[in-house]
């Protein structure tokens, strides 16, 4: 298995281009399964959970083709010949239960095996079944697998989300564009992904208004045609990168970032005492001499700070000038990089949703082990202001959700390579 090793107490300087984003293009690729015409996604991002959806497309009879090294998609879902997404598939990645809601509006039944728990949390789909449920589908459960059929199509109908869910929203808008009448969505999530939706869904000719708001309003139609989308840019990436100079030192320009993804991010990161400035190219950060300020953090759905941030956040907190309190509410067990933190000499109490970091001076580089996606990034992050050499193992959790974290990095002057096989 490859690890990174990274060898900290180098400044940062340069540009980081920023990717298409991983979880707008996850839920973007299902939306061909609504179409007999080709959807073509640009700016896709080259990780290895849009190459696992595109299995589970093939394995359904969509036709996905990489062009451009990866950065184009272009898929056709003329003939879609198998309405089961196999186990097999969807236990590698839980956003495959975002083809649910296409196949049953498109084909009138869909079996999809349910996706298991996650490391970092128990991850229930229930609000994704309601919603289809509110549609008219007919749902069964069985040996792990959802059977939804709506043999009369689904109908329009007024839906309150009763907590807010970002794959519940993706799936139940997809579901209702093709669905007789207006649907309703209450308490709707309002993360730039949806929006990106939405807006692929329109040029593919559905009647959509609200989104990024928390009331969507859709009108259904008989069909939808072809069209070309860009991907959204990745605002975990950005926000993750922004962080790279904030923890390092120096100043980095995050090219494609926008203010408008990561407001409530941006304001807490300059409360920490760096510079952000917006440039005609991006987002530029810089930290001059001194440790950064502790700041307090608290989860929350956009337009809120982003969980998907809170484990990178937390590696610069660890090298702040005091305490910090950061309250994890999405999701229950998102603390598992804190013990190897703390294996870096970070001071960290977690107790439950919680988890109070006292900074240090320095950190000091450690073997140390990936858990999850957005840990694994902590780790490298840490990683660059430690003293000495770390060594993140099980790097395949950052493949998912990267690309080409090493060469990005160290086109900023980290030093960060990849070892093979080890
Ligand atoms: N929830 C339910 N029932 C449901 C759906 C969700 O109880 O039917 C709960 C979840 O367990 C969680 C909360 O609602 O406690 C919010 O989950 P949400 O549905 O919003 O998350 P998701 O759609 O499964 C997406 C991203 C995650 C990101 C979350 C929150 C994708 C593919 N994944 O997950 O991304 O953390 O939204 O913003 O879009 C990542 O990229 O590292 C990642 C985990």
């Amino acid at each position: 298995m490859d690890s990174i090793l990274v060898r900290g107490g180098t400044e940062l300087a340069g540009e980081i281009p920023i990717a298409g984003a991983k979880n707008a293009c996850l839920t973007l690729m299902p939306a061909t399964l609504l179409s007999d015409e080709p959807l073509t996604l640009t700016n896709a991002p080259r990780l290895s959970d849009i190459r696992t959806m595109t299995q589970l497309l093939a394995s359904l009879g969509a036709e996905v083709t990489q062009l451009q090294d990866g950065q184009v998609l272009a898929m056709s879902s003329h003939d879609i010949n198998n309405l089961t997404a196999d186990y097999d598939i969807v236990r590698k990645m839980r956003a495959s239960i975002l083809v649910l809601g296409p196949m049953l509006a498109r084909c009138g039944r869909a079996v999809v095996s349910l996706p298991g728990g996650c490391a970092i949390g128990a991850r229930p789909v229930d609000l994704h079944l309601k919603g289809l449920e509110a549609l008219g589908a007919t749902l069964d459960l069985k040996d792990g697998y959802v059977h939804a059929e709506a043999k009369s199509g689904l109908k329009g109908a007024v839906f309150e989300f009763p907590l807010v869910s970002v794959g519940a929203t993706e799936n139940i808008l997809m579901a209702s564009v093709l669905a007789k009448g207006t649907t309703v969505l209450k308490n709707a999530a309002r993360e730039p992904e949806i929006v990106d939706l939405a807006q692929c869904l329109r040029r593919m000719g559905a009647q959509i208004e609200g989104e990024g708001t928390s009331e969507i309003t859709i009108q259904g139609v008989d069909r939808l045609h072809g069209a070309t989308h860009p991907v959204v840019p990745d605002r975990i990436e950005l926000g993750t990168y922004m962080l790279a100079p904030a923890i390092a030192g120096g100043s980095v320009e995050c090219l494609g970032g926008r203010m408008e993804l990561v407001s409530s991010f941006a304001e807490k990161l300059a409360a920490t005492g760096v510079e952000i400035e917006e440039t005609a190219k991006g987002l530029k950060v810089t930290r001059k001499n001194g440790r950064v300020r502790s700041v307090d953090v608290e989860t929350a759905p956009f337009p809120g700070f982003p969980t998907d941030l809170q484990a990178q956040m937390m590696a610069l907190m660890c090298t702040a000038d005091g305490v910090s309190v950061l309250e994890e509410r999405i999701f229950e067990n998102r603390f598992m990089h804190a013990p190897e933190l703390m294996r870096m000499g970070a001071s960290i109490d977690v107790s439950g949703g919680t988890a109070t970091v006292t900074g240090v001076e320095k950190l000091k580089g450690a073997p140390v082990m990936a858990t999850d996606l957005r840990a694994s990034v902590s780790l490298i992050l840490a990683g660059l202001a430690a003293e000495g050499e770390t060594r993140v193992s099980r790097v395949y959790h950052l493949d998912r959700g990267y690309e080409h974290v090493v060469r990005k990095l160290s086109g900023v002057g980290a030093s960060i390579e990849r070892v093979h096989g080890e």
